[in-house]
């Protein structure tokens, strides 16, 4: 099987560094063509060091980071420092990266990567705000057409909202962003929260991470440990949701995944509201559908996936 030429978009995060070393873990399935970083969870000073930090953990120091936008379209950044730490990777202390940071934008090289490709070869993993991919889009509509899947994290049906009572994180620091790209026609795959809060950290899950004794095994059951702590308080749960490997465990094994085809469309004006994936899951309006949205995974296959994976690095 050809690999699977990806390009991960991501703010990281504990979860987006856990989505990264799955890739990276899995040359099989995927080639990762470049990691672009994005302000998020973390502003983009941060969020492109530790998508340098989480390579080199990979021992994959070669891999491509380029640094993009540095606040939503419209808005001023919101960020999640209450859920990943100050710097976005709390849990133990890491030394900065010494692989360089590459001098092009990142939308220049989404735009680039996606014309010099062969049309329909390049899936887009979003697992943060969708502002540089919306960017690229906007000045670049050429590219669209040549977009072999997005396959993103974000937005919620019934599970509502995390950042907002109505609205997921990722989607809400960038509405407009996310409006232009779930309007672009490309063949989308979301994974909400809805599908991301059945994946759970569990004790023994962790456990399986630290039983690897590598580094990269320390490190996740450290960094899951750490941002455990707050939405166990905030769901009364028995784990921490692992929201964005679930894209990447997609791409890899979508059998462990299920979902409808429908309607997505983002709310980008009401400040009740905003942010908002008003998911047409019932099929109650003729809007066109416009995503695959998942709604469950077989997480105990999921994490033997990613404990099979990591332990490759
Ligand atoms: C999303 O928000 C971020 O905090 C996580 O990294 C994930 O991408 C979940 O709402
Ligand atoms: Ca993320």
């Amino acid at each position: 099987m050809t690999p699977r030429k990806i390009i991960i978009d991501t703010d990281p995060g504990q979860d987006d560094a856990v989505a990264i070393l799955l890739a990276l873990a899995s040359p099989e399935e995927i080639d990762v063509l470049g990691i672009t970083a994005v302000a998020g969870n973390v502003p983009l000073a941060l969020t492109e060091k530790n998508a340098r930090i989480v390579c080199e953990l990979a021992g994959k120091p070669d891999t491509l980071v380029f640094a993009g936008c540095d606040a939503p379209m419209k808005r001023k950044l919101v960020t999640a420092e209450h859920v990943h730490g100050k710097t976005g990777l709390d849990g133990p202390q890491l030394s900065a990266p010494t692989m360089p940071l590459q001098d092009q934008h990142a939308v220049d090289f989404i735009i680039e990567t996606l014309r010099t490709e062969p049309s329909g070869t390049v899936t887009l993993c979003p697992i943060g705000p969708l502002t540089n991919i919306a960017v690229a889009f906007e000045r670049a509509p050429d590219i669209i057409a040549r977009v072999q899947e997005i396959v993103l994290m974000g937005g919620a049906y019934f599970e509502v909202g995390n950042i907002t009572p109505t609205a997921e994180f990722n989607i809400y620091v960038d509405p407009e962003a996310a409006k232009i790209v779930f309007g672009a026609g490309v063949p989308l795959v979301v994974m909400p929260l809805d599908v991301t809060h059945k994946a759970l950290t569990t004790k023994p899950r962790i456990d399986a991470f630290r039983a690897m004794k590598t580094p990269v095994g320390d490190m996740v059951a450290a960094w899951t440990d750490f941002f455990e702590r707050f939405d166990m308080e905030k769901y009364g749960s028995e784990g921490a949701p692992l929201h964005d490997p679930c894209t990447i465990a997609y791409l890899i094994a979508p059998h462990l995944f299920a979902g409808r085809h429908i309607n997505v469309e983002i709310e980008t004006e009401s400040p009740l509201t905003l942010g908002m994936t008003v998911a047409d899951w019932w099929r109650v309006t003729d809007r066109p559908a416009n995503a695959l949205f998942i709604k469950d995974i077989a997480a105990e296959g999921f994490f033997e996936l990613l404990a099979t994976r990591l332990a490759r690095l």
